[in-house]
């Protein structure tokens, strides 16, 4: 490299250009080392331990309390959640919750009710109309915006000669610290190989070598190479063809920007239905179901521990929300995962994400003065500890214009140890969008810190999508157990098929065997207001949320 050069720092505000300078230095180096296959060594099992408990966000005991009332009372999660868990109704309720026999009321008729139009909604209503039942699903924004369409990196399944369901199920309990539920995760690795069949058959552009074979890709923490991308834009590519299958069969209708605020059920305990207020105007919409179920994703919009996010708008956990004022138990809420890669600059980019999929290429971090700190593919959780770690106890992070710190991602040496190309091959959506912005990837190395990603707790399921109310089922991110306490890389993308195909499936054989309820109604909001009451809980705070506060 020619170190006199420095036209290619110029679109660098100067703050950054020195240290851009360093990591120049240390390239050569590196590339020698990554090319006689020498990593950077990874942490003792003590170290993890230590550095997790030391640095990462989950640790951090002035970010939670204890609820004071539901299912969880008791249990301490994030102010932010439990805000929100103990929140009042919306407003536009008022009327309803007055008569509390919703039995005439029906606006909408249907078998299965899903909530949440995301990827494990769109699965789980494709895979209840292919059982023969009718489906309505009540999206809060437009068919498919969610956190799935957000997912860049890939999809892990263990397909290969060298790998086996039993090796990724025992990297899954291991990423999660052994705290996942097994049940869940045998589920998930066993129906990998069908979901990728699946998604090939509908259409799916997976990356691929000319032969026609997968390209696999290693991901943080797992012991395999497993991951299935198309290019940086996994989730997106996944929902194109899902939601081209939804839309082909009949039998199912979707609702935009009707996000349900209240789940119904009846004198029998079942979940049988749900109210929707219509985000265009008008009343709460009335709608009776035989069967229920929750796929609302995640809570990345709560911005815990003010964390930046990567989150789409509408993951402000509504289901949750929801399932908790019906009584439905929710577990691990306190666990939550923060993405290692957030953009920290430039600054209008803050906290989207940076897939995983640059370190599963060789991309390493780098301090300030461009040595490495960490071995880039630890668990995620390690990996964002050790980062947090580096700028604020060891002060050697980056500092931005704005007061923000950051490390760097060094992604050009992907292409030196690839081959020219690389870069713009499997990173198309990232390198167009930041060469837009004056960055060119092959040749700048990316400012990162950790952003909050995903929801590692929720809703308790079996392995069926079942939970403890009769008539009410849950998949996706709203979930919890499936990841323990942390998730491994594409296991989410996974993750949504898997069970969002298995409650759609169930919840349709619980419609064909049951009948619409004659007493739907919000008895079980009347309970929970009343215990809300008695522990003088703030009367301020309406949920479902719906939307970022920042939104007006
Ligand atoms: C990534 O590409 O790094 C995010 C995908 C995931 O969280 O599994």
């Amino acid at each position: 490299m020619n170190f006199t050069d420095t036209s290619h720092l110029t679109s660098l505000p100067e703050a950054l250009r020195e240290s851009v300078r360093m990591v120049e230095r240390s390239r050569e180096d590196r590339l020698a080392r990554t090319l006689r296959g020498e990593t950077f060594p990874a942490l003792s099992i003590s170290d993890r331990k230590a550095w997790l408990n030391d640095f990462h966000p989950d640790q951090r005991e002035d970010g939670k309390r204890p609820l004071v009332v539901g299912p969880g009372k008791g249990s301490h999660v994030p102010c932010e959640m439990a805000d929100l868990l103990e929140s009042r109704p919306r407003v536009s309720l008022n009327n309803l919750l007055k008569d509390t026999s919703l039995s005439k009321k029906a606006d909408i008729v249907t078998d299965v009710l899903i909530i949440g139009g995301g990827g494990a909604g769109t699965a789980a209503a494709i895979a209840a109309a292919e059982a023969g039942v009718k489906v309505f699903v009540a999206t809060k924004l437009r068919h498919g915006d969610s956190n799935t369409i957000m997912a860049e990196g890939g999809m892990q399944v263990a397909d290969q000669e060298c790998d086996s369901p039993v090796q990724h199920y025992l990297d899954v309990l291991g990423g999660g610290h052994f705290t996942n539920n097994p049940e869940l995760v045998q589920a998930l690795v066993t129906d990998g190989a069908d979901v990728l069949h699946w998604l090939e058959e509908l259409g799916m552009l997976f990356d691929k070598y000319p032969t026609g074979r997968m390209k696999v890709r290693h991901g943080g923490g797992t012991s395999r190479k497993r991951l299935h991308a198309a290019g940086d834009v996994t989730g997106l590519e996944m929902m194109r063809v899902i939601r081209d299958r939804a839309e082909a069969l009949e039998n199912i209708t979707v609702s935009a920007f009707t996000p349900a605020v209240e789940l119904l059920t009846d004198d029998d305990g079942r979940a049988v239905g749900a109210v929707l207020e219509q985000l265009t105007g008008g009343e709460p919409l009335i709608v009776h179901a035989k069967s229920v179920i929750i796929t609302t994703g995640g809570m990345g919009r709560l911005h815990l521990n003010k964390f930046p996010t990567s989150n789409h708008f509408g993951a402000t956990a509504d289901g949750l929300v929801m399932a908790y004022r019906a009584g439905v138990p929710l577990q691990d809420l306190h666990s939550c995962q923060y993405h290692p890669t957030g953009i920290a600059y430039p600054e209008r980019k803050i906290g989207l994400l940076i897939t995983e999929k640059f370190r599963g290429l060789g991309a390493p971090f780098l301090n300030r003065f461009g040595d490495e700190f960490v071995f880039g593919l630890e668990p995620r959780d390690v990996t964002t500890a050790a980062i947090i770690r580096e700028c604020q106890m060891m002060n050697n992070g980056v500092r931005t214009p704005s007061g923000g710190v950051g490390v760097w991602l060094d992604i050009p040496l992907i292409d030196l140890i690839h081959g020219r190309g690389t870069i713009e091959k499997e990173f198309p959506g990232r390198f167009k969008e930041f060469l837009g912005k004056g960055i060119d990837l092959r040749q700048l190395p990316l400012l990162a810190y950790p952003t909050l990603h995903y929801q590692n707790g929720g809703m308790v399921i079996g392995s069926n999508g079942g939970t403890d109310m009769p008539g009410l089922f849950a998949a996706g991110e709203v979930t919890g157990g499936v990841h323990g306490h942390n998730r491994l890389m594409g296991n989410a993308l996974l993750e949504i098929l898997v069970f969002g195909l298995r409650a759609g499936k169930t919840a349709a054989q619980f419609a064909q065997t049951t009948t619409l309820s004659n007493s739907p109604g919000l008895s079980h909001l009347s309970a929970f207001l009343e215990e809300l009451e008695q522990e003088n809980c703030n009367k301020e705070i309406i949920g479902p949320q719906l939307l970022p506060k920042y939104f007006p």
